[in-house]
């Protein structure tokens, strides 16, 4: 039986339909398929593009009400959210986004189906009564919110709400309990904390942001503490439970029980990959004791001509990691060499300031025996931070004791995100200190930070 396209994908989200766009750009016949009524997946529907708008929303109210405003002499008179209309923009975002990708799928020839896929055999796929057949199909199927044990998350409620119902709260919480201090209760609980709800964080590690490096982490806490929001750590939750409309959250810290309670719980303890009703077993192709798709280097699953890309697979569970492997997978279908390189994936939570990261933290350097040197660079001796009155954070900048090449940066700061894609480039370029320090940066900009900690590194540094 002749195939009805050179490729299947999978899931619509950025890495399935960054992959579908590239394989069709590059002349195969793509399909991709999607059970969701919009497309753009978890990431561009109740992901990063909504929680964006909401950060980005809060941010310029905070500004407003929390004195940034005021402390340039700009006085307003009245300040307040209209959440309905905070939401509707929100969805306008959402919706000329994924528009915008059934424009692109349109323009590039790529088929868009819609309905949930379940594999028949290794070259079909059904999709409702349909059968599609493929040469090569790519799993992008995502990950969905964990939930711990006994606690029954319902979004409809606005009670106990996992990330997707904290997008769209009825109304501001007074007391919002975060379980999870990683980047989606940070980011989330920064949202509802700027539009007044009182927040506290119940994190188990020792730490919050579990992962990143030491130095950030303290940081991050500091400047969160700082500014009101509460973060139990070392703490474990035992129990969520209901009673007349609020949350009863039981905990245990250093040895003792608590119990809070709660208008609304975040259940934010990590995200499972999406393989349920697949029919996985068709093809032969086994998931990890975690439930990942098993996958090589180059995204090969066990079956032949079935690869997996994203949040289904093991490794970090990034729009943009999912994006550059979809994009590599259609390549190398292509017959081009289709190249990731895993090591030099930034990661960024968006809260106030930013912190961001690439490359190896010091604590694996340690741990690998890795001999390196480190210097860091506070924002506040940096002039345009100073300008605008946000000096919080530093750029911590990791690099090897004898040659000088970059292996880590680290950064807390207003624009972290955006200052990282500059270490991302030059550690793909092997840069070293010497390289950073030596290349023209603009006055007066964040970046210069980048710069100045390069030169620290090379005992050269001038502002500080
Ligand atoms: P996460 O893995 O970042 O954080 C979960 C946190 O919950 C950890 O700190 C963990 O120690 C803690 N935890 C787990 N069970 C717990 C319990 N019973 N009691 C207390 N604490 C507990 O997961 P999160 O924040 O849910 O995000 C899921 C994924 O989505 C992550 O992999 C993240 O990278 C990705 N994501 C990325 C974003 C970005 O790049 N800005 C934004 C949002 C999500």
């Amino acid at each position: 039986m002749s195939e009805d396209f050179d490729l299947l994908v999978i899931g619509a989200g950025p890495g399935g339909y960054a992959c579908a766009i590239r394989a069709a750009r590059l002349g195969l016949k793509t399909a991709c398929v999607d059970e969701r009524a919009t497309l753009g997946g978890t990431c561009l529907n109740v992901g990063c593009i909504p929680s964006k708008a909401l950060l980005h929303a809060t941010a310029l109210y905070e500004a407003a009400t929390g004195g940034h405003m005021a402390d340039f002499g700009i006085r307003l008179t009245e300040a307040s959210v209209d959440l309905e209309a905070l939401m509707g923009k929100k969805d306008e975002i959402i919706g000329s986004l994924t528009r915008g990708i059934d424009f692109l799928f349109r323009k590039n020839g790529v088929t868009r189906l819609t309905g949930r896929a379940v594999f028949q055999d290794d070259k079909t796929v059904s999709v409702g009564d349909r059968r599609v057949r493929a040469r090569s199909i790519v799993i992008a199927t995502g990950s969905a919110p964990r939930a711990i044990k006994s606690v029954v998350v319902d979004n409809a409620s606005g009670v106990i709400v996992d990330s997707t119902g904290a997008l769209s709260l009825p109304r501001v919480p007074g007391h919002l309990v975060v379980v999870g201090g990683g980047v989606i209760g940070l980011e989330l609980g920064s949202v509802w904390k700027r539009l007044g709800a009182q927040v506290t964080v119940i994190e188990h590690e020792a730490k919050i942001l579990p992962g990143m490096d030491g130095d950030v982490r303290s940081e991050m806490a500091k400047i969160l503490d700082r500014e009101g929001m509460t973060l139990l750590t070392s703490a474990s939750v035992t129990d969520v439970s209901i009673s007349n409309g609020r949350a009863e959250i039981k905990l245990t810290q250093a040895g003792a029980s608590k119990t809070v309670d709660a208008d609304t719980v975040l259940v934010a303890t990590g995200r499972r990959p999406v393989t349920a009703g697949l029919g996985l077993e068709a093809i032969g192709i086994k998931v990890d004791e975690r439930g990942f798709i098993p996958v090589d280097g180059r995204c090969r699953t066990q079956a032949e001509n079935i690869y997996a890309i994203g949040d289904v697979t093991p490794g970090a569970m990034l729009a943009h990691r999912a994006a550059d492997e979809g994009i590599a997978v259609a390549e190398r279908l292509a017959g081009l060499p289709g190249a990731i390189n895993h090591a030099l994936i930034p990661s960024v939570i968006y809260t106030l300031p930013e912190a961001a990261s690439v490359g190896m933290n010091e604590e694996a350097l340690v741990q690998r025996e890795i001999p390196f040197r480190k210097a860091s660079f506070p924002m506040a001796a940096n002039s345009r931070a100073k300008a605008n009155d946000s000096t919080a954070g530093f750029v911590k900048l990791l690099a090897h004791r004898d040659t000088g090449v970059i292996l880590g940066a680290h950064i807390v700061g207003a624009l972290a995100g955006t200052m990282i894609a500059q270490l991302a480039q030059a550690m793909e370029f092997s840069a070293t200190a010497e390289d950073i320090a030596y290349t023209s940066h603009a006055h007066p900009t964040h970046s210069e930070a980048v710069k100045e900690a390069a030169m620290a590194l090379l005992n050269a540094e001038i502002h500080i």
